[in-house]
């Protein structure tokens, strides 16, 4: 079992433009009750049904978490990807009845932390601004870098600046701007803990530097947008359902084993909490890992797997299940 089997029905209460490659939705309770408490950094699930196809992909929560009476989350279009970012742009309206996991969070702000330094690289603003409202309200130190591609492509900029003033430094490629993180890095005070979410680069150039900078690791938090990937179909035996799957060529594993009726646990769906760790049985072909969470050691060994992002090519796949 996991949060995003006990789902919240909620209408589309409003979808914002926010720039041609970016909406913002927001969701309310279909009865108005307020909905479940999170803090900031937290994530929900929203389920898609798209033509035929369910797929449940995870958003950070973009609102207050002092304000329950509705979630906000952005979604940037993908149009390489499986469809959901594509399937929330196009089809996604107000009035719409959808169905939302409750709140988890997997990157939660640490709050025995003297200063919050938070770094977001494009999209990967999105749980900072939930972060950001909560640290203010609190009282608490902190401060924004916050770097875009380009002026037309970052998101909230002028409105983080207006809410956050000199909280929050903004930085675009398209204008030679960046952030210089071994100067961030070398002068906060002493307690600070940073928090990363961006692009795969930006985050191990974060995690690299402070740790070469001798930052504890404890101190260093981060977040990958993690979105399952698309690939060729395969089939998969579960051993103790005694059934064969087919994993559909934008559908994720996990997603096939809960279509089957399949119990497995999973929370994150992104490769990061390590929830839906599966025993592989029997493995004749190449498991295409693409988690954050199993090392290399397990990952040669073939004996593990995690279904929500990660592939098979091969003639046989037996799992645990
Ligand atoms: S559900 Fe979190 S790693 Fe798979």
């Amino acid at each position: 079992m996991s949060a995003s089997d006990h789902l919240i029905p909620v209408v589309v209460s409003n979808v914002v433009e926010v720039n041609p490659i970016i909406k913002r939705f927001e969701f309310r309770h279909v009865n108005g009750d307020e909905l479940p408490a999170f803090s900031g950094g937290a994530h929900i699930v929203v389920e898609m049904l798209d033509d035929g196809t369910k797929r449940k992909n995870p958003y950070s929560l973009m609102s207050s978490p002092f304000e329950r009476d509705q979630y906000a989350i952005s979604v940037r279009r993908d149009d390489t990807g499986r469809g959901g970012s594509k399937f929330m742009h196009e089809q996604v309206q107000p009035g719409m009845q959808m169905k939302i996991s409750a709140p988890v969070n997997l990157f939660a702000l640490d709050l025995r932390a003297r200063k919050h330094l938070m770094i977001a690289g494009g999209i990967g603003i999105t749980p900072f601004i939930a972060q950001m409202a909560q640290a203010d309200k609190l009282g608490v130190p902190f401060e924004l870098h916050y770097a875009a591609r380009s002026v037309s492509q970052a998101a909230y900029m002028d409105s983080l600046a207006d809410r956050f003033g000199d909280h929050v430094s903004c930085y675009c490629d398209d204008q030679g701007e960046g952030i210089d993180l071994e100067m961030l890095l070398s002068n906060q005070p002493l307690g600070t803990h940073v928090y990363v979410c961006g692009p795969k680069g930006m985050i191990e150039r974060v995690v690299e530097t402070a740790t070469n900078l001798g930052w504890p690791a404890a101190h260093v938090h981060f977040e990958h947008f993690l979105a399952p990937p698309v690939g060729e179909p395969f089939d998969v035996h579960l051993a103790k359902a005694g059934i064969d799957i087919t994993v559909g060529a934008e559908q994720s594993l996990l997603e096939a084993v809960e279509a089957s009726g399949t119990p497995i646990n999973c929370m994150c769906r992104g490769g990061a909490c390590g929830q839906c760790e599966t025993v592989v049985v029997a493995c004749d072909g190449d498991i295409m890992h693409n988690d954050h969470w199993l090392d290399e050691e397990q990952r040669a060994s073939r004996q593990r797997i995690m279904p929500c992002v990660s592939r098979f090519r091969g003639k046989r796949l037996e799992l645990d299940l």
